[in-house]
């Protein structure tokens, strides 16, 4: 069984999955890298030269590849890989994955990706807490329609090692 981590960045996905995947000794994939093998260059750079129009369509074709062919892997997908064209309804119908939404608040978030100088191109310009607190609440507010209809939610406030005794609890 695959177990697939979606939730807004700086939830977690990444870190938890990989944790995660070793606990449970299935592989770990990142999305996001994934994604940046396949086109050979960083996702920074698609929506530099390519655009977010271009990147939506890819991590469409390549979600829809991933999910055909991974069967024991835990998957951490990129912010906003559920958001998009009928990604959730994919995700929603793989008989061999269980989704799990990260859910954290607006404010742990902000400060997550204030504190994390990630190369997250949707976030480049902002610099200052108030203006992250704006952006991250009214975008999560926007996809969070998305988020909630994984198999289950999970809180995300807290510590790792919390968040994923929470999973293994609540998935077996
Ligand atoms: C995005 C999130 C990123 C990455 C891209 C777009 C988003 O992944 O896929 O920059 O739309 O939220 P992380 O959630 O891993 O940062």
């Amino acid at each position: 069984m695959n177990i697939i981590l979606l939730g807004y960045m700086g939830s977690g996905k990444s870190l938890i999955g990989y944790e995660l995947s070793k606990i449970l000794n299935k592989s770990f994939i990142d999305f996001d890298k994934f994604i940046e093998l396949k086109e050979k260059k960083p996702i920074r750079e698609i929506f530099e030269i390519n655009g977010e129009i271009y990147f939506r369509k890819i991590e469409s074709k390549y979600l829809n590849e991933l999910l055909g062919s991974a069967t024991n892997a835990i998957i951490a997908l990129g912010g906003g890989t559920p958001c998009y064209g009928n990604n959730m309804q994919m995700i929603k119908n793989n008989q061999n994955s269980k989704s799990v939404y990260l859910q954290a608040s607006v404010v742990v978030l902000s400060k997550r990706l204030l504190s994390e100088p990630g190369n997250r191109p949707l976030l480049k310009n902002i610099i200052l807490e108030p203006e992250m607190n704006e952006f991250v609440g009214k975008h999560l507010f926007e996809r969070s329609n998305y988020y909630n209809q994984a198999d289950l939610i999970i809180k995300a406030d807290s510590n790792p090692e919390e968040i994923i005794e929470q999973i293994i609890l609540k998935l077996f």
